[in-house]
């Protein structure tokens, strides 16, 4: 039944960084305030906003809120005049706390924590069903594109068996600027951070873990599950060189920093990690900051969304769509029940997946070397599918690329080249993706 007495819907926003501050001005914004408001249905009022130093600068605009700055965030998830509560501090904790206890003190709640949703999502959802109240994180995977609600709604009645994102704007502009200036990527991390696009400390977005947390998101709403976020497999981009993203451009492949949830068989995977995606694959198009889920379903067969991933504006436009629809749902005393997680997928190791994967061997240029090599392959029923290679001096590099072949028997295989009195180093181990675009 319709809540014929709210005409208003009142906001508390805890956080105000880059997509706190964003989300305020474009709520408060008296030129588009209007509109918002005709397409809620209901005046949204934004009556608080917690911060940890409430004189802090945030916007030079005239109109934005200052008045409604403050400190004590505890307050404004017990007042019991506020009916939704925007979550935009990040981190697990007090940010936790706090929504757990706006849920249960009967208000919506919006967040675009990632984290915390990839770690604590199922019990917060089952606090939200409990109080029969919203909890929305469109904002929480790839910025301002709608890829929560795509596969929540949209694709509610499809079959996906897999899910490929390029997620992280930070990663994937360092390895667009690798490959096209031939750098290495302790040159482009500097430039990346001068400029801001990369964090003083970079390690959550360059050793993947940022992505990770996105990759248990996606996946526990692609296959129904709740996902072990420490399952999830990770690996970033450090260790990768600018030589082995140049072989991997000449053979017609460009190299991308994947979050991949996938059904095999009785199972799934979840997993990040660099991979080569071929030029002609619509992720090879994504270059920069930018992002982009690339979704296969049985049905729909596959569908990109791609869009900005990152920044206080398109982060807040994904909040903002929230905050709307939780609002119309608060006047129609009604709330989106959360994912249903009713199916136990487990968890594939990554050891036990098949893969293509890209070998870069420096080796000493004499005779019956490559023989040598190539019967290492063999011994591990490793099969190649293509080698070059190129004279260094003394020194031969060569580059493999195998067929599909078990990730255990591949490190069994540079495990054993590594032995080789003839082999000086095992340079670049890249998986190859997107060659095959069948459900396994
Ligand atoms: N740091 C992330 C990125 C954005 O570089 O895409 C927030 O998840």
């Amino acid at each position: 039944m319709a809540n014929a007495e709210k005409t208003s819907i009142r906001i508390g926003l805890l956080g105000c960084g880059n997509v706190g501050a964003a989300l305020a001005s474009l709520l408060v914004d008296p030129s588009a305030h209007e509109t918002l408001v005709r397409r809620a249905g209901v005046e949204l009022e934004l009556v608080a906003i917690g911060v940890n130093d409430p004189n802090k600068v945030r916007s030079q605009e005239s109109w934005f809120p200052i008045h409604l700055l403050t400190d004590n965030v505890d307050a404004i998830v017990d007042r019991d005049d506020i009916d939704l509560v925007v979550e935009l501090m990040g981190g697990l904790e007090p940010a936790g706390t706090l929504i757990a206890k706006a849920l249960a003190s009967g208000k919506a709640v919006v967040s675009a924590n990632k984290a915390l949703l990839a770690q604590r999502g199922k019990d917060l959802e089952e606090l939200a069903q409990a109080q029969r109240r919203d909890l929305a994180y469109e904002a929480a995977v790839a910025g301002a594109i709608p890829v929560i609600r795509t596969l929540r709604e949209s694709l509610a009645g499809e079959a996906i068996y897999r899910v490929m994102g390029i997620v992280n704007g930070t990663t994937n502009f360092i390895l667009s600027k690798m490959t096209a200036e031939g750098l290495a990527y302790d040159e482009v991390i500097a430039e990346a951070q001068r400029l801001g696009y990369a964090e003083r400390d970079p390690s959550a977005d360059v050793e993947g873990y940022d992505a990770a947390a996105k990759a248990a998101i996606l996946a526990g709403l692609a296959f129904d599950t709740s996902i072990d976020l420490e399952a999830v497999h990770c690996e970033g981009i450090t260790k990768l060189r600018s030589v082995d993203l140049a072989y991997a451009a000449k053979m017609g492949y460009c190299v991308k920093l994947l979050a991949i949830a996938e059904r095999i068989g009785d199972g799934i995977s979840v997993r990040v990690h660099p991979a080569m995606v071929p030029l002609h694959h619509p992720l090879a198009s994504v270059d920069g900051a930018m992002n982009a889920v690339f979704i296969e379903g049985a049905a729909s067969g596959p569908i990109m969304l791609y869009g900005q991933g990152a920044g206080g504006l398109p982060t807040a436009s994904a909040v903002l769509g929230d905050v709307i629809d939780v609002a119309r749902n608060l006047v129609a005393s009604t709330y989106q029940q959360p994912p249903r997680r009713h199916a136990s997928l487990a968890m594939k190791a990554t050891t036990d997946l098949v893969s293509e994967f890209y070998l870069s061997i420096e080796v000493l240029d004499e005779p019956g070397v490559l023989a040598k090599v190539a019967d290492v392959f063999g011994t591990h029923g490793v099969s190649i599918r293509s080698m070059e290679q190129t004279g260094l001096g003394d020194e031969a590099r060569l580059v493999f690329v195998t067929h599909l072949a078990l990730e255990h028997a591949v490190a069994a295989t540079i495990a054993d080249l590594k032995n080789l009195r003839e082999v000086e180093a095992v340079g670049g181990i890249i998986r190859v993706v997107g060659n095959d675009q069948e459900a396994q």
